[in-house]
Order: structure tokens, then sequence, then C-alpha cells
């Protein structure tokens, strides 16, 4: 039996010392950003990782061989990427199909990505002739992409678990009910040719499924397209849990704040609120049991906690331009003293800004409402926060944090509001 193998885990280092750099634009690719926080999707729905990017490969294959348009395929490309994205994970909220499909499409308008790419996800749960499903639709009442989707996604997930002639046959038992009869010939005869599965079990199937987009689309660091990604993963990362419920928007703001207060420019203000937006991407990793415990954590339970900044930098790391991103966002929980995690980092090797985020974090985790208790008042959070400075938490931000006057807000604002709301600071 042929079954992908998933690359060895690979020991993190400790970052460089922080630099002062000047403020160059980054020019970051929109297909290398979605594909790496696919990856934050697959912890999040249990897949193997790399589900959705192989999904991407072989649905673009598909794609190739049926003769759909460039356009066509460069919608299709972001729907394979971001499939799973409306699935939340969480045990409290109504996680059905049609609830998914929903929320699904309705995070990738927030995206920016095409109406086309939506309704893609919108219908990706329909069965070509099963009216049970989803929606209800039937056969070539169902979007062509769609149909892809749902065939790529089946393909990969027999194909990591049982190999390539199980999710072949797999395919071919479900001809006719689940898939179009036409389709299904199509991919047996790319299969049979050898050029579905060229290159899936490459450990740098990110770049293989990136060669694959038909339009290279560029985005800046202050292009509103960037935010709006930003924005909709860390509302994919706050459903998780009613324990981190608007966390992620709250960290945002406080660390704008702060940011706003010790006068950094407008864009290291811009890169806090993203690197805060994304820092708990590898929340998704987390199991509700573990992170919805009312008690203490168990060894076991505690090291899946503990690890879940790496699951942040692994992801961030593998955007080109993103290499201080993923510092700074996966360096939440450290503490000056060096006891913090996941590394230990110690105070020396903290920038500025992974000091400003670890403020900001404690900040909104104290000041929230929580399901076991209500938020704590602002004078007692800055009480409570003062008892770890400086050994643990950085003097000057939390100073800035408190002059700023910010109190718990965590409201998401979008870009075009977001200059009246730092002028507020
Ligand atoms: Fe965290
Ligand atoms: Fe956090």
């Amino acid at each position: 039996m042929e079954t992908i193998t998933l690359a060895p885990s690979v020991r993190i280092p400790l970052p460089g010392p922080p630099l002062r750099r000047e403020h160059q634009p980054v020019l970051v690719r929109l297909g290398a950003v979605v594909s790496a926080l696919s990856h934050a999707l697959d912890l999040s729905t249990g897949q193997f990782p790399g589900h959705s990017v192989r999904s991407c490969i072989l649905g673009m294959r598909i794609g190739e061989e049926i003769g759909l348009s460039e356009q066509t395929r460069s919608d299709l490309f972001y729907a394979l990427l971001l499939k799973d994205c409306g699935y939340s994970g969480n045990t409290w909220a109504m996680d059905s199909k049609r609830f998914r499909a929903e929320r699904g499409a309705s995070l990738v308008r927030l995206m920016g990505l095409s109406d086309r790419t939506a309704r893609t996800i919108l219908h990706a749960d329909e069965h070509w002739d099963d009216p049970r499903q989803a929606a209800g639709l039937r056969k070539t009442e169902i979007p062509v992409m769609s149909q892809i989707v749902l065939l790529a996604q089946t393909l990969e997930m027999c194909l990591t678990t049982a190999g390539e002639h199980a999710a072949t046959d797999s395919i071919d038992q479900l001809s006719g009910r689940w898939f179009d009869p036409d389709l299904v010939r199509a991919t047996t005869s790319l299969a049979a040719r050898g050029s579905l599965w060229a290159d899936l079990r490459n450990p740098q199937a990110t770049e293989v499924a990136l060669r694959l987009e038909p339009r290279r689309k560029m985005m800046t660091q202050d292009d509103g397209a960037l935010d709006s990604i930003c924005v909709a993963f860390a509302q994919i990362v706050d459903a998780k849990s009613p324990f981190t419920f608007n966390h992620s928007s709250g960290v945002a703001n406080a660390a704008m704040a702060i940011g706003r207060t010790l006068d950094l420019p407008w864009e290291r203000v811009l890169f806090l609120r993203h690197a805060a937006l994304l820092h708990d991407l590898g929340k998704l990793g987390v199991p509700n049991a573990v992170l919805e415990k009312p008690g203490k954590l168990d060894d076991a339970e505690w090291e899946t906690m503990r690890l879940h900044p790496s699951h942040t930098w692994r992801i961030l790391k593998a955007i080109p331009g993103f290499d201080e991103m993923s510092e700074v966002a996966a360096s939440h929980h450290e503490k000056l003293n060096g006891t913090g995690y996941f590394r230990g980092i110690p105070g020396a090797l903290l920038s500025l800004e992974a000091r400003i985020l670890a403020v900001a974090d404690v900040f909104d985790a104290l000041s929230a409402k929580r399901p076991y208790r209500d938020g704590l008042p602002p004078e007692l959070v800055l009480q409570i926060m003062r008892k770890d400075a400086p050994h643990a938490l950085d003097e000057t931000c939390l100073e800035a944090l408190e002059q700023s006057g910010a109190e718990s807000d965590q409201t998401f604002i979008d870009l075009q509001n977001l200059n009246r709301k730092l002028n507020s600071y």
C-alpha cells in the first residue's frame, strides 16, 4: 500500500538579536499566503498536514484536463485551498454541512476573493445524484468547480490513507452518485497516463501547487487585501471556542494602542495588527477538550497547549517575506526572563514588537469575558499585570498600554476605519 510520508518535524531555532530595520514594503504573493494558511485549516479539521495543498494540486490538474479557462482555474485555485475555512471545529456552534458551507463562503468574500470562489465553496458538499445534501442541487445544477473540489478532496483523503489504487477505485464506485461520471472518466484517464499523482509526495507540495496557479497576484503589507485575509483567519481561530471568542481582534486592538502610544510608524502599527490577528493560528491544532478544560491540564495536555505558538511559527515562516512576522507572532507567550514558551527566548532576543504582543495578549486574556467568569475591569487587569513587570512583561510596553487608556475592545475593525480608531489612542 502506498501512502503519503509526512516530513519529520524539525527543531525550531531561537531568533537572532532584534534588528532595528528601516521599513521596506514587502511584496507578498496572495497564493503563497493562502496556501500557507491552508495548513492552519488542516490542523482545524484534523486532516493530515498538507491535505488542502494536495487537494489543490489534484483539483487543478482535473480542471486543466477538462479544459477550464485560465480565469476559472484561478477562482478554483483559491476554492481548493480554502474549502474548509467554514469549519470552526468547535463543540458549541451548529457545525452542520449547510452552516459550514455558508460560513466558508462568507469568509472567502471577507478575504476579498471572487464571488465564483465563494459560490464554489458554498456548493462543495453537493452530491451529483443526492438532493439531500446541502442546498439540494442536482447534477448540472451544481457548479463544476464545486464538483471538482469534492472529487479532489475525496481523492486526497483516500490517497493519504490507502494509496493511489484505492483512491481511483473509490471515485469509480461513487461515480453517478457523488460525482459526475464524465468528471470521473477524465480523472481516471489522467491517472492512467501518470499525470494525476506526480509530485504529491514531494515535501515541497506547496510549491508544486503554486506552480499550478494560472495568474500570480501580489500584495503589499499595507494592501487591504492582506489585511482582510488576516481578519478572516483571526475569525476562523476565534470561532473555535467560547474561550477564544474574538480574542485575536482584542489582542490586535491592544497591540495597536501600545504601538500608537510608543509613536511607532504606521507601517509598524499595521505589522503589529497583522501579527496579533494571526498569533494564535496554532490554536487550531489544540483540541477543544484541552482548550475548554475547566480544571488543571495534565502533562500531555499542557504539552499540546504549549506547542500552539510553534504551529503559528511553522505556518507563517513558510510565507516568503514573513520571517519577522513568524518570529513576532510565535513569541507571544515568551517572558523576558526566558521562562516563557515555546522556546524560552531570553529578553535580549525579544524585539519590541514581540514584547508589545506579549503584553497585549495577557491584557486581552484577562479583560475578556469568559464562559466561566466575567471580564476583569481594566484597573484590576493592570494591577495584576504590574506584578509581572519587569521580569516577565516589558515595563515600557505596559506603561504605554496604561497611558493609551485602552479598555478591552474585541471589535473587528476593517482597514478603512482603522485610521479613525488609531487616532483615538
Ligand atoms: Fe497563545
Ligand atoms: Fe492569544
